[in-house]
């Protein structure tokens, strides 16, 4: 197993499924690792849980719920009062939304949780990480991304919203975030990858519509990965030495393939990266994108 001794890592999602299980094994790895949750009691006790199967002492949690930009704003306050560096950080925190949902910030649900909420984070605590260099930044994105369309005049999907639509879109926008993101960081010492972890029987099919659950719950039981295995690609890109030096990849079962062709469109990239920093507050100039009803 590879190495993270002493280094600080900041795990999202890490209450439930994929998230829980890359705790376990980052945490064994020797890290100082920060989970994040959004419920005291489950994070607290998805906290004692890691500790007790890692053996680790070094486990500690903090609180965020990725629908508001104000609790992201106060994860990364929290974050820094308490933490001088940082190695490595894991976005990984995303769900489905079975009906149309706009957050406290007037932004549907699915696009402000999956992806709004890294790029939030990731931003708010970019500084930390080229200040630990070499350092390294996780992101959970799916094979779903491939099925997704783009419509930035309608990104909250006022005119027709679906469950997959969303999730998908959000999805292929990890992937966007993470090759901008990685061509931005060039020559920082940061590098940014993102991955797919397998079709996984985790809470996230529990927010499917009611009508497929039973046959989803047969059909998991058979043939969906565990989320242990899953996990196994999120504590690759975060510790193995083969990927030390690769940024901007998108990794299914340990391996960089090619993303969809939406996916790797430099000028896409961009355009959403200008569009999420309006959505959240980090640039004032106009950026054209309508995420919500507003
Ligand atoms: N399962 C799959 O087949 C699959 C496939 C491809 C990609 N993924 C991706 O894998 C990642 C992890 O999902 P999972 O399958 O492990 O699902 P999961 O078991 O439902 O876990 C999701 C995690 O994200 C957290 N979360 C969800 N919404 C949040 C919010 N608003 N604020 C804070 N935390 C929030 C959950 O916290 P709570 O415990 O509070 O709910 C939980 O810790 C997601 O990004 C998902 O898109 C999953």
């Amino acid at each position: 197993m590879a190495d993270l001794m002493g280094k600080t890592v900041l795990l999202t999602g890490a209450t439930n499924g994929i998230g829980l299980e890359a705790a376990v094994t980052l945490a064994r790895m020797g890290a100082k690792l920060v989970m994040i949750g959004r419920d005291p009691k489950r994070t607290e006790s998805a906290a004692a849980d890691v500790k007790r199967r890692s053996g680790s002492e070094q486990v500690s949690w903090l609180l965020c719920d990725f629908a508001s930009q104000a609790s992201i704003r106060r994860l990364a306050d929290q974050f820094r009062a308490q933490h001088d560096r940082l190695d490595l950080l894991v976005d990984n925190a995303g769900g489905v939304h079975d009906r149309r949902t706009l957050t406290e910030d007037g932004i549907e649900a699915t696009f402000a949780v999956n992806h709004l909420g890294y790029f939030l984070l990731t931003n708010l605590l970019l500084d930390l990480l080229k200040k630990s260099a070499p350092a390294r930044i996780v992101m959970t994105a799916s094979q779903a991304h491939r099925a997704a369309t783009l419509d930035f005049d309608d990104l909250g999907f006022e005119k027709g919203y679906g469950i997959l639509k969303a999730y998908n879109r959000s999805k292929l926008a990890n992937v966007l975030f993470t090759r901008e993101l990685a061509e931005r960081l060039k020559g920082s010492g940061v590098t940014v990858n993102c991955l797919h972890p397998g079709v996984v029987a985790t809470g996230i099919w529990s927010r499917a519509p009611w009508f497929v659950r039973p046959v989803l719950g047969v059909v998991a039981k058979l043939f969906f990965t565990s989320p242990k295995k899953a996990s196994e690609t999120i504590t690759y890109l975060a510790a193995s030495d083969e990927v030390a030096n690769v940024t901007g990849g998108y990794f299914e079962h340990n391996r960089e393939v090619k993303p969809s062709r939406l996916a790797r469109d430099p000028q896409v990239a961009k355009r959403l990266w200008e569009v999420s920093e309006r959505l959240t507050g980090l640039a004032t100039a106009p950026a054209t994108g309508n995420a919500a009803s507003a």
